[in-house]
C-alpha cells in the first residue's frame, strides 16, 4: 500500500487517524434503530477502513465506553496519530475532561454524531466538544463518519 506522510516537528511521520467511537456505540445496529440507524459499528469500520485505504492512510478505530479510557486514548495519541475523529455519545453533552483532553493534546479533531443532536432533546443541543474541535457533523448517520474522516484527510493534505 502506498503510504502517506507528514512532517512533524521532529521528523516525518505516516499519517494515522484515530477513530474513537464512544459510549454504548457497540451497541449500533440493535440501539435505538430509528435514531441510529441499523449498520452496527464492524459495518461502520469496515467502511471507514475501505475509505482510509483508498486515501493511503492509516487508520485505527476504537470504541470506549468510559470516559477515564477516552481521555487517556487521547492523551496517548500526540505521539502517534495526525489526526482525531471522535463521537463521544453521551460524553458530548457534559464532559469537560474530554474536551479539555483534546485541547491538551493539540490534535486536529472532528466531532461526529449519527443523529442531528440539535434536532432532538434540548440536553443534546450543547455540545463540550464543539469549542476545540476543527468542526462537527451531525445528522448523516453512517457518512457522518465518512464525511468526518473525509475531512480529516483533507485537513491533512492542507
Ligand atoms: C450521538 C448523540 C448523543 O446525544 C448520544 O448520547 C449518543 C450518540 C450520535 O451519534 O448521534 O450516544 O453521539
Amino acid at each position: 500500500m502506498r503510504k502517506c506522510y507528514i512532517l512533524r516537528r521532529g521528523g516525518i511521520m505516516a499519517t494515522k487517524i484515530l477513530v474513537i467511537h464512544g459510549p454504548n456505540l457497540a451497541l449500533l445496529g440493535e440501539r435505538e434503530v430509528a435514531v441510529y440507524g441499523s449498520f452496527t459499528l464492524a459495518e461502520i469500520n469496515d467502511a471507514l477502513q475501505k475509505l482510509a485505504k483508498q486515501e493511503s492512510i492509516e487508520l485505527e478505530t476504537v470504541q470506549l465506553d468510559g470516559e477515564g479510557e477516552i481521555v487517556e486514548k487521547i492523551g496517548k495519541a500526540r505521539k502517534e496519530f495526525s489526526a482525531i475523529v471522535i463521537n463521544p455519545g453521551a460524553y458530548t453533552h457534559y464532559s469537560v475532561a474530554i474536551r479539555d483532553a483534546i485541547a491538551a493534546v493539540g490534535v486536529p479533531t472532528i466531532e461526529v454524531h449519527l443523529s442531528n443532536i440539535y434536532a432532538r432533546e434540548e440536553f443534546r443541543h450543547k455540545s463540550m466538544i464543539a469549542p476545540v474541535a476543527v468542526g462537527q457533523i451531525s445528522g448523516f448517520g453512517t457518512n457522518s463518519y465518512l464525511l468526518g474522516l473525509k475531512a480529516a484527510i483533507d485537513l491533512l493534505k492542507k
